[in-house]
């Protein structure tokens, strides 16, 4: 059945767990890392080279997507998978963080956000409606709520209103969406860093019985202690018969923690960017290529890493691509990332199957 989970294994303890989430293009085994592909393509990685990592579902965001090209060209296009030539499971963000994070001289209402269009200066309106809208001709598998999603920065009073905002926008969410049996919705909860606030949104939120639901207004600049805190309190109250995403979050111990909790997707922006400034993930520590240590490092990238940047160019390559700003050093970096991440969560996946989580994964929860 289509936007089931299925659940495969849990730990015995802890409450991480192991399943299956189907959708119309494709089953994604969980917990699993997702890569974004903000502008309709994960940065300068094919969609073989995204398969190659194991990659299932990837992400796509609505705010850039609607800016440039617009929602119409990629509707013409026969939607995102066939625009993008990715015929795997995407998941589209609301724009609801977007919005709130890049956008220039917003304005909030309760009907929603208004904002300048970086690219030619108009007035855009984004409404849980235009969200929706825009999501259902854009095609994804899953598509998120409009929620508002409030700074670290923000007072109690503003996240009380942001919590209120975001159950009386998403029921406008599932009135607007037109294609419930092709795209999921999954709720956001919101709530700062408040017990009570994360508890009543992610009670008014159930109320749907949506397909999936999301923690959002995570690592927004609070303390790490603080991310672990939210993410253990809220996650238990959500369903466990459907998928739970951790938005925005994707390094090694806060994702151990979050799928300790019962997290079972995760996305970040972390691997690409850091392939783009010449950085590499390698055995959990971040490594900067061009430093000249690596000038005569014939050894691979990471020696126990099986992806195709590591079977096949060394360290000294990779140093030369990078001081001489050749696009294929931030490539072949970029792909190493996505996998390294991917191929964590899926370490992770098997653990949890031969129920040795907590033996293999347990020094990453002190
Ligand atoms: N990405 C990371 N955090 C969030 C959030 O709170 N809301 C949305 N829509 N996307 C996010
Ligand atoms: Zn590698």
């Amino acid at each position: 059945m289509v936007f089931q989970y299925s659940l495969i294994a849990s730990c015995t303890k802890t409450r991480a767990r192991a399943g299956v989430f189907s959708t119309p293009h494709g089953e994604v085994e969980t917990p699993r890392f997702m890569p974004v592909g903000t502008v309709g393509t994960v940065k300068g990685i094919t969609p073989a080279q995204l398969q190659s990592a194991h990659a299932q579902m990837i992400l796509g965001n609505t705010y850039h997507l609607h800016i440039q090209p617009g929602e119409e060209i990629i509707e013409k296009a026969g939607g995102l998978h066939n625009f993008m030539g990715w015929q795997q499971p995407i998941l589209t963000d609301s724009g609801g963080f977007q919005v709130f994070s890049l956008a220039d001289l917003r304005q909030i209402t309760d009907d929603g956000v208004k904002f300048r269009s970086p690219k030619d200066g108009r007035i855009i309106n984004m409404t849980p409606e235009n969200s929706i809208r825009i999501q259902n001709s854009l095609g994804a598998d899953v598509i998120m709520a409009f929620d508002e999603c409030p700074p670290a920065t923000a007072t109690k009073e503003e996240v009380v209103k942001a919590v209120k905002r975001t159950t009386a926008w998403l029921e406008r969410c599932i009135s607007a969406h037109k294609k419930p049996e092709q795209q999921a919705l999954f709720g956001i909860v919101q709530g700062g860093i408040y017990p009570e606030l994360r508890t009543q949104s992610a009670k008014e939120l159930i109320e749907f019985n949506l397909p999936g639901y999301a923690i959002g207004g995570v690592s927004v600049g609070e303390k790490p202690e603080l991310i672990h805190q939210i993410v253990q309190w809220t996650t238990p109250l959500l369903p466990s018969n459907k998928p739970r995403y951790l938005m925005g979050v994707g390094s090694y111990k806060e994702m151990v923690v979050a799928i300790a909790s019962g997290i079972d997707l995760f996305d970040c922006v972390i691997p690409t960017r850091l392939g783009r400034h010449g950085a590499a993930l390698v055995q959990g520590e971040r490594i900067n290529l061009k430093n000249a240590q690596y000038k005569e490092d014939f050894t691979p990238l990471d020696p126990e890493c099986d992806c195709y940047t590591c079977k096949n160019f060394t360290r000294a390559y990779l140093n030369h691509l990078i001081r001489a700003k050749e696009m294929l050093g931030y490539i072949l970096l970029s792909l190493h990332n996505i996998y390294e991440l991917i191929n964590f969560t899926r370490k992770i996946r098997q653990a949890i199957i031969n129920d040795s989580f907590v033996e293999e994964f347990g020094h990453y929860l002190n």
